[in-house]
């Protein structure tokens, strides 16, 4: 199957035109510096212009060398989105107070050697957030040109509200982490009220509440299970019934598994854009053909019940 155009949604609220599927620049530093030269630009020349960063991807290294290489492509600025995160002080707190979050985002810019982020996101809920810090801050970065949308990652439904009612600004995404077999937010909504482990509501409801205010879900970690414990394709010796019904749906839609994987996601009725974090063309390739099927509705269940969820 060949790569076909790249599909495009709105994110969140906004008129702002993004690739279904963003490109993950977590592990950057995998790649050789030429690699990422011909990496980035053969996202963009397929469509993949939508870039995720966080201040701590390779403690700042993987905004450094995105930026060196992305000035090798000689492709245009405004040719791109450029999406970071903040909020984060790693293995030590998170700070949503308004200073740092203005500092982290200098730094973001000068490390991404750019005069604005198109998007910014607040990584983790910080517990002692004071939301008038925040909104003061994102007055102040969207009044001078330097941030232009925001958003939050792993946020619940109501942390979301409660930021929301003093933020002008509209959130136009959370990022969270979902999978075929991390998807802990479809169980809780086939299981309700039932005395079983997929009842348990991890995160309140989120995927509703995201469609309920037209928000965009970014998927993380779309090919991987448990807590950071690796990729369930191919991993045979977990996730033997899953890997069959994989394999099988590759050969009927041909396809590769992956694709399948992705085409799990893109078949939910969320606004969601995957954000994807391999660092190879041809897995890309593979995931861009995903997001070019539409799944049966019998085949999305079949996914769902080889992972090892229920219906009840
Ligand atoms: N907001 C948050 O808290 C948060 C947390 C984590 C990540 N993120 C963002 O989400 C992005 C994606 O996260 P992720 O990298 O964990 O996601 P992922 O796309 O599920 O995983 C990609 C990794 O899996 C490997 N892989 C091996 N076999 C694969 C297969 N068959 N299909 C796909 N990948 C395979 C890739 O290797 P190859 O490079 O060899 O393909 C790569 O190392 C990150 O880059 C980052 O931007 C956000």
């Amino acid at each position: 199957m060949k790569t076909k155009q790249m599909k495009t949604m709105e994110l969140g609220t906004s008129n702002l035109q993004v690739p279904r599927i963003a490109v993950g620049c977590m592990r950057l530093t995998e790649l050789s510096e030429d690699q990422l030269v011909e990496y980035i630009n053969w996202c963009i020349t397929n469509g993949l212009n939508f870039f995720d960063h966080a201040d701590i991807y390779g403690g700042g290294a993987c905004e450094t060398i995105f930026a060196k290489a992305f000035k090798k492509t000689g492709h245009p600025r405004k040719e791109i989105i450029l999406q970071s995160k903040c909020g984060i002080v790693p293995g030590v707190m998170y700070d949503f107070d308004k200073d740092y979050i203005l500092k982290s985002v200098e730094g973001i810019l000068q490390r991404l050697d750019t005069d604005y982020l198109d998007v910014l996101l607040l990584h983790r809920p910080d517990a002692l957030m004071d939301p008038k810090e925040v909104a003061a801050a994102f007055d102040e970065l969207y009044e001078s040109g330097k941030v232009r949308h925001f958003g939050v990652s792993n946020f619940n439904p109501m942390q979301i509200a409660l930021l929301q009612k003093y933020v002008k600004q509209p959130l136009l995404v959370d990022q969270l982490q979902f999978s075929i077999v991390n998807s802990w937010m479809i169980s809780e909504g086939f299981e309700v009220n039932m005395p079983t482990d997929g009842a348990i509501m991890r995160d309140g409801s989120v995927i509703e509440y995201l469609r309920l205010y037209d928000m965009t879900m970014q998927t993380w970690s779309p090919f991987q299970y448990g807590d950071w414990e690796g990729v369930f394709i191919g991993n045979r010796e977990k996730f033997p019934e899953l890997n069959d019904v994989l394999d099988e749906l590759a050969a009927k839609y041909d396809v590769t598994p992956t694709a399948i994987a992705a085409a799990w996601i893109f078949r939910h009725p969320a606004s969601i854009q995957l954000i994807a974090g391999t660092t190879k063309i041809s897995r890309m390739q593979e995931i861009i053909n995903g997001s070019n099927i539409n799944l049966d509705r019998a085949d999305w269940y079949k996914l769902y019940m080889a992972a090892g969820h229920r219906l009840p």
